[in-house]
C-alpha cells in the first residue's frame, strides 16, 4: 500500500505518518517547505513532497501512483486553502484511491446531526472572529466537504470530536450523527483520529460515510456497549 498524507508535518499528520510506517506501508508525506524538519525522525523511511497543500502541482505529483490519500483539511487563511486543497486530491487521486479527509463534528452531510446550542453558538463566535481576523474560514472547511460530498468517488470524510493528547485507546466507535448517544462524551485521544484516519484506509464499509468518531473508551462509548 502506497499513501499520500497531506499535511503530513502536523500533529495529526506525525501520527497519521507512524500508523501508517507500523503496518508497512509506504508514505508519500507533504508540508510546507518550513515544517520539513518536523519530519527529520523519519526522513530516511519517507518521501517527502515539500510545498503548500493547495498547490495544485505539488498534489498531482505527491498522490500519483498512491492507494490511498490521508489529508488533514485545515481551513487556514481565508483564500480558499482546504478548499483548495480537496479539490486537487478529487482531481489528481488516482481513481480507485481511497480519499480520507479529516475535519471536525461540525460538518455535516446530510443536515441531520443535532448540536447543542452551546456548540452552535460557539462555533459561530470562533468562527466571526477568526474570518475577520483573517486567520481561519470555518465556511471554507464546509465547502471542502461539500465538494468531497458531491463526488462519486471512494471517500471517507473523518468527523473528530474535541481532542487530547495521551497514549492510544484505541480503535475510536463512530456514528453517522452528532447528537447520538454513543458520542456524548466528545473526546478522542488525537493519536486515535489518526489511527481512524489510518483504518479507514482499508475498511469498504466506511466508503462514502461521514463518520463522526468518539473514543472507544469514554463513558459514552462503554455505556453503549454495556460495559
Ligand atoms: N484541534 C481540535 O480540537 C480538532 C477537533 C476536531 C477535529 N479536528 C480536525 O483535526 C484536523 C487536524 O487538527 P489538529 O488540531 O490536530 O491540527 P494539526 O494536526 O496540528 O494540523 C495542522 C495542520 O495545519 C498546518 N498549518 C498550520 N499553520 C498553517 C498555516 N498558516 N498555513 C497552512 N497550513 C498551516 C500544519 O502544517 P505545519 O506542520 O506546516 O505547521 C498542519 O499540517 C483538522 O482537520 C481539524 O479540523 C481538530
Amino acid at each position: 500500500m502506497k499513501v499520500c498524507i497531506i499535511g503530513a508535518s502536523g500533529k495529526l499528520g506525525q501520527y497519521m505518518v507512524q500508523h501508517c510506517l507500523s503496518r508497512g506501508y509506504e508514505v508519500v508525506a507533504v508540508c510546507r517547505a518550513q515544517s520539513v524538519a518536523k519530519l527529520d525522525h523519519v526522513r530516511d523511511r519517507i518521501e517527502i513532497v515539500p510545498g503548500p497543500t493547495d498547490d495544485r502541482e505539488v498534489i498531482r505529483h505527491a498522490v500519483a501512483g498512491c492507494d490511498g490519500v490521508l489529508t488533514v483539511l485545515v481551513p487556514w487563511g481565508v483564500q480558499g486553502y482546504s478548499s483548495g486543497t480537496a479539490q486537487a486530491v478529487l482531481d489528481f487521486a488516482e481513481l480507485e484511491a481511497r480519499l480520507i479527509f479529516s475535519c471536525g463534528w461540525h460538518i455535516s452531510q446530510d443536515g441531520h446531526d443535532r448540536y447543542s446550542r452551546l456548540f452552535i453558538a460557539m462555533l459561530a463566535t470562533v468562527g466571526w472572529v477568526a474570518r475577520l481576523l483573517r486567520f481561519v474560514d470555518i465556511d471554507d472547511q464546509v465547502e471542502a466537504c461539500r465538494r468531497v460530498f458531491a463526488t462519486d468517488r471512494r471517500w471517507t470524510v473523518v468527523r473528530g470530536s474535541d481532542l487530547e493528547e495521551g497514549e492510544s485507546e484505541g480503535l475510536p466507535v463512530w456514528s453517522r450523527h452528532v447528537g447520538d448517544a454513543i458520542l456524548v462524551s466528545n473526546r478522542t485521544r488525537r493519536i486515535d483520529f489518526a489511527l481512524f484516519m489510518v483504518h479507514a484506509l482499508t475498511d469498504d464499509a466506511l466508503i462514502q460515510e461521514a463518520p463522526a468518531i468518539v473514543g472507544c473508551q469514554t463513558d459514552s462509548a462503554r455505556r453503549f456497549r454495556g460495559t
